[in-house]
């Protein structure tokens, strides 16, 4: 009998598929929003109650409450069991159970294998033709023009796929089914393949230790589609993650303390050229959290650098944005917005490494950008304009980790508006709150169908959205409210910091056959549709009234203590605390 699976095996595969082709496939569904929408396989009905979600990698029925994650969803309807639903879904995303080859520490790597191998022999290929093809001159006129010397050209692997549409399918000798998983070919309309990449300039995308797995292909003659056209997403790419420049980076410098993150592989190139050989680029995509994961995990300082432009000021808040969570003590970011008309590489060309270093050195950082950029926004003339601009930075310095840079930014902008850092961090001020509580409880006396307790609210809300994880107390100070529901909310905030990108699916097959798993189920289960921004803002009161409750508690324990006369010095010490904060 094959042994347990491997909880990384699960996310990793989690990861990998994406439950709205894996559930269309079987069942068509019909976008609804943000959802997938369908007939509820699993009851009979007339009218669509069966919703998936893409962000939360999660279906769920309104009708009948089935729920569940990917593979929930296939061992439900086609009724397999766990392994074999896992298995399913591994081979069509090309992986393969740990377990089914044993001896091979990283089977999934070895299903792979012919597409590494593939993707590799298409760079060599390409490298060749930048060497030998009749047509080289004009390509060697065109990196001259750019400035590229022939040991960037080298570094980087660049290459040349010439004009034609089936070059490469006779060059490779390898099934015409590999190249085009490798997204090496595309399919026409009529079923035929052909190149994708044709008379294009050629940037290698390599994975961390340095295999080639997609391609960007520039245009030469600069009408001919898109100017860049890219491998589409394949087993070995996925664009969210990879970042263009990485490796070789990695390459050039023996020790990196900082990475540049640019927008297009020109920039990478160029700046490599000049002597600053730490840019990377996102591929033709915003900045994503896996991104940035990756590029602390190498450096403690990511500059972030875009045009200076409307559309690059927006980017730059959104990766400002991004960055937030990720940003423990000891991690720092910098803001570059490049002049007008200007990327990376035509500054470094025109003005040079040095001017273009100088620019880097001299960035603002995160906290000096984002307290400049909200101050512009809202200059703190007024009162008035002092409040909006604590109500405006507040949600921004709660996606912070709690530590040390946290509470200076907090203290600074404290000091801009005038006010106390006690007033930025907590909630906003609700007079009527106690109002609102004694109405409430009146309410669900009267009511049989109570309110649910903040603790279910709180599990709930992370339940959907595990990024609150981020915005929450530590898991360690959770358990110790010792309230009903404490270790699991724990347990649950730990799991999702720890999986910075793990979804609704992802969390809950960690409860898979556990006690917890009904409830979990349950909770996600009667909860409508919620909106993000509203979530977060209840989720983060739904903690603060947990620490109410605990406080409640606790004073309710010592007063009793006290009236036996068992009391001493410390507990004494505590009750006054805790009777002095309640005022
Ligand atoms: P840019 O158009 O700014 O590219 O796009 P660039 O690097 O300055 O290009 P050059 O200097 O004209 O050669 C930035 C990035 O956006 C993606 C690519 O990743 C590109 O490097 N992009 C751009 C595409 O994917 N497709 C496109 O058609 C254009
Ligand atoms: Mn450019």
């Amino acid at each position: 009998m094959a042994g347990r699976i491997p909880q990384a095996f699960i996310d990793q595969l989690l990861d990998r598929v994406d439950i709205v082709d894996v559930i269309d496939s079987r069942l068509p569904l019909r976008k609804k929003g943000r959802e997938f929408a369908a007939c509820c396989p699993f009851h009979d009905e007339k009218t669509p109650s069966f919703y998936v979600s893409p962000a939360k990698q999660f279906y769920h029925c309104f009708g009948c409450g089935a729920h569940g994650s990917a593979i929930a969803f296939l061992m439900a309807y086609e009724h397999l069991d766990f392994r074999e639903a896992v298995r399913q879904l591994a081979e069509s995303s090309g992986l393969s159970l740990p377990d089914d080859e044993p001896g091979h520490s990283d089977a999934s790597q070895r299903s792979l294998a012919p597409l590494f191998e593939a993707v590799a022999a298409a760079a060599e290929w390409y490298v060749r033709q930048l060497r030998e093809h009749p047509e080289r001159e004009r390509i060697h006129a065109y990196l001259r023009q750019r400035g590229l010397d022939r040991d960037t050209v080298r570094h980087f692997g660049i290459g040349y796929a010439p004009p034609g549409w089936d070059n490469l399918s006779g060059a490779l000798n390898r099934p015409q089914s590999v190249l085009e998983q490798a997204g090496l070919l595309v399919r026409n309309e009529q079923g035929r393949l052909y190149d994708r990449f044709r008379d294009r300039l050629i940037f290698p995308i390599r994975d961390r230790r340095g295999r080639p797995i997609a391609f960007g292909g520039r245009t030469l003659a600069g009408d001919d589609g898109p100017k860049y056209l890219n491998s589409p997403e394949t087993p070995l790419f996925h664009k969210g993650r990879e970042l263009y420049g990485l490796f070789e980076a990695r390459q050039a410098n023996r020790e990196l303390d900082r990475l540049l993150l640019v927008e297009g592989y020109m920039d990478v190139v160029s700046l490599a050229r000049h002597g600053i050989g730490y840019a990377v680029a996102t591929l033709g995509t915003a900045t994503t959290p896996p991104h940035l994961e990756q590029l602390f995990r190498v450096v403690p300082e990511v500059v972030f650098c875009f045009d200076g432009d409307n559309a690059g000021r927006q980017a730059a808040w959104r990766a400002l944005e991004t960055a937030l969570p990720l940003m423990q003590d000891g991690r720092q970011a910098r803001f570059i917005l490049l002049p007008q008309g200007e990327d990376p590489d035509t500054l470094v060309q025109r003005e040079g490494a040095e001017a273009f270093a100088a620019r880097i050195a001299q960035a603002p950082t995160l906290s000096q950008y984002l307290l400049r950029t909200l101050t512009e926004q809202t200059p703190p003339e007024s009162i008035d304009s002092r409040a909006r601009l604590v109500e405006q930075a507040r949600p921004l310095l709660q996606r912070l980790p709690a530590g040390l840079f946290r509470k200076l930014l907090t203290d600074e902008l404290a000091r801009i508006a005038r006010t106390e850092p006690e007033a930025i961090q907590a909630p906003a001020a609700r007079p009527d709150s106690g109002q609102r509580q004694a109405s409430r409880s009146q309410r669900s006396a009267a009511n049989p169908r109570q309110r649910p307790s903040a603790m279910r609210r709180a599990i709930t809300l992370l339940l959907h959205f595990p990024q609150f994880s981020a915005d929450a107390c530590p898991p360690q100070e959770v358990r110790a409210l010792d309230l009903p529901g404490s270790d699991l909310l724990a347990d649950l905030l730990s799991e999702a910091l720890t999986h910075p990108n793990i979804t609704t699916a992802g969390l809950l097959e960690r409860w898979r056959d556990t006690p917890q798993a009904r409830t979990l189920g349950q909770l996600l289960r009667d909860t409508p549709p919620l909106d993000e921004a509203g979530s977060r803002r209840e989720f983060i009161d739904a903690l603060a009234a947990l620490q109410r409750q605990h406080r409640e508690q606790r004073t309710q324990t010592l007063l009793q203590l006290a009236d036996q006369g068992q009391l001493d010095e410390s507990g004494l010490a505590e009750l006054r605390a805790l009777l002095a904060g309640a005022q």
